[in-house]
């Protein structure tokens, strides 16, 4: 959560910094603020809402400045208002902060510092944070960078941090620990952001901060330190992001654009790791474990929201073709139990972001206990694939609307190609099924352009239902985790209640909730549990529900029973979610459009929820 970006250089620093705010307000936008120094001069502006407007109220104020940062913000410390907005300053306003995390002991390290004479001005952990840095640069005598240092040592919590001093405005002070910070590396100027997204148009060459470290970047020179003070050697490297996928590209919304991507970013997730003809699958990412994988007790998959759903997929891939019994755990349940878990397991994150703190922790608990930690990630260089003893990237491209769509069906087709990779090891899975399963999976991206093509029809009942109070998702097998996910997504950005359920357990409780006013949408594709579903949607009707069903095409039977039908092609049990998921997200984009919401951005939501 919160996004931040710095600047300095030979250019004005206000353009480039609100631009690269706008790139970043997926992870934070109830408030913004910008820092710039002209003439030794701080000038702060920031406002509570989005970045424009703070744009609209800063566009006739004095925005000089070759040096300046920006600020985001999802709140955690202090409700959203100018006040607490970023950036913060010292109690001499000599110095300024952007923030991103959390400080856990500010609390204490504030008590104190009011007793040393201090006065804040807001409600935020992070204002403590550049007042103790004030305390300690003027106690101990010592440079901005080495007073950072210090005062970093003396706090527990998480932090991307910028800071300036108006004295000496030829240098930006950096440093990370849990939250993300990327350096991109120009001729004769730096950049500082969250993620490369503000960078990518002006340089390609980014390095990574690592936690624990601080980094002194002045136009010339760049120093970084680790906290106990040991130089380290930058590690420039080349970002493969490019501009055009950070714009809509003539779509609407960046969740249309990324449900449209779809076929794309799945063939990008396969390619070259699928070889159809020869019934096998290579995965550099894990390979070094292809041994071990013939001999694991068991696999503990850990993640949150939408990736805990693909999770849910994954245990139902793994256990059918590789035999490997799995635990599918919320990561903020999974840290805080004391979970037994030895060397012989498997613990596998699902993280979009790969920054989620719960998921992170998880990770982290799951290491001292000596487990094998894979990722399944999409952001590449994020802190879950920095910690993790290997893992698959998803290669969806960078997803922008909050709602995860794309992510979620690279997570699925990664978790489809390690299912059947450790199958492959283990030996559970003949040579001509493998070729027959994967001359299918091959076909899924053609077949989603297919499903793609009932948007329309899609469109036309999201108009009778846009006003519905409640929705109900009930899926069986591998379409259970779909409901949930289809529930997620509309509640997330249409404001719906909606729950998602194994559709046999309906009758354990929520079938108290049917009656004429209540859409139930069904997952009742022809797959093993068919004829199952088909009783639950006829005790649907029996109440006077109202059931729209996703069917396979050519489908008779639901479509005597269902009020409203969306064809798929028929598929594989095993590809179901990959298909299924698309007319529910595209369902969720057009309820939530009718009903006036802001799709990209759905309100107290954020893309990387780095606090837990
Ligand atoms: C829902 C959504 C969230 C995320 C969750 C985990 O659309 O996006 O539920 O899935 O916050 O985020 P990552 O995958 O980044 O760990």
């Amino acid at each position: 959560m919160c996004g931040i970006v710095g600047y300095i250089g030979h250019r004005n620093a206000w353009p480039i910094i609100i631009k690269g705010l706008k790139r970043l307000e997926y992870r934070g936008y109830d408030s913004a603020g910008v820092a710039l120094i002209d003439n030794k001069n701080l000038n702060i502006y920031k406002k509570a809402g989005k970045v424009q407007v703070l744009e609209d109220y800063a566009a006739d104020q004095n925005l000089n400045g070759n040096i300046g940062m920006g600020h985001t913000r999802w709140a955690t410390h202090g409700a959203p208002s100018d006040r607490n907005s970023h950036p913060h300053t010292s109690n001499n306003k000599r110095f300024s902060i952007i923030h991103n995390g959390i400080i856990e002991n500010y609390a204490t390290l504030k008590e104190e510092l009011i007793r040393r004479g201090h006065t804040f001005e807001s409600d935020t952990d992070t204002e403590v944070l550049i007042h103790l840095i004030e305390e300690i640069y003027k106690n101990e005598s010592v440079e901005l960078f080495e007073a950072v240092r210090l005062a970093l040592k003396e706090v527990n919590g998480a932090y991307a941090i910028v800071i300036m001093d108006s004295e000496q405005p030829d240098q930006l002070i950096a440093a990370r620990k849990g939250s993300p910070m990327v350096i991109g590396v120009g001729e004769g100027e730096y950049f500082i952001a969250s993620d490369a997204t503000p960078i990518i148009e002006y340089t390609n060459n980014v390095i990574y901060l690592n936690d624990n470290e601080v980094a002194q970047v002045k136009t010339d020179s760049l120093i970084i330190k680790r906290l106990d003070n040991v130089i380290q050697t930058p590690y420039i490297q080349e970002l493969e992001l490019q501009l055009e996928m950070l714009e809509k590209g003539g779509y609407d919304h960046f969740m249309l654009k990324e449900i449209y991507e779809q076929p794309r970013s799945i063939r990008d997730c396969m390619r070259g790791r699928i070889y159809p003809s020869e019934g096998k699958v290579q995965l550099g990412g894990i390979k070094e474990y292809a041994e071990k994988l013939k001999n694991i007790d068991r696999i503990i998959i850990v993640a949150c929201g939408t990736s805990w759903h693909a999770g849910l997929v994954g245990e139902y891939l793994i256990e059918e073709y590789a035999r490997i019994p799995v635990e599918v755990e919320y990561a903020s349940e999974f840290r805080y139990r004391n979970p037994i878990i030895t060397e012989k397991d498997v613990v596998i994150a699902i993280s979009q972001s790969g920054e989620t703190a719960d998921t992170m922790a998880a990770l982290e608990m799951a290491k001292e206990k000596g487990a094998t930690l894979f990722g399944v990630c999409n952001v590449v260089g994020a802190s879950i694939p920095r910690i993790t003893d290997a893992g698959v990237y998803t290669h969806a491209g960078p997803e922008i609307g909050v709602a995860s769509t794309k992510a979620f069906t690279a997570q699925v087709t990664v978790l489809t190609l390690m299912a059947f990779y450790m199958a492959q090891q283990k030996g559970t899975i003949s040579k001509s099924k493998m070729v027959e399963l994967l001359t299918e999976l091959d076909q899924i991206p053609s077949k989603i352009e297919k499903v793609l093509e009932s948007d329309n029809l899609i469109k036309e009942i999201s108009e009778k239902f846009f006003n519905a109070r409640n929705f109900l998702f009930l899926g069986r097998g591998s379409g259970f985790p779909v409901a949930l996910e289809g529930a997620l997504k509309l509640k997330e950005i249409s404001y719906i209640h909606a729950e998602g359920y194994p559709a046999a357990e309906m009758k354990h409780g929520p079938i108290a909730l049917i009656d004429e006013e209540m859409p139930v949408v069904f997952i009742a594709t022809k797959n093993s549990s068919y004829e199952k579903v088909i009783s639950n949607i006829q005790e649907v009707k029996a109440r006077k529900g109202v059931v729209i069903a996703i069917v396979t095409a050519g489908d008779t039977e639901v479509r005597k029973m269902a009020d409203y039908c969306i064809e798929i092609p028929d598929a594989n049990e095993a590809f179901l979610p990959l298909l299924a998921t698309i007319p529910l997200q595209l369902l969720s984009y057009h309820i939530a459009l009718l009903r006036g919401c802001n799709v990209d951005q759905p309100r107290n939501l954020a893309k990387s929820v780095t606090v837990e």
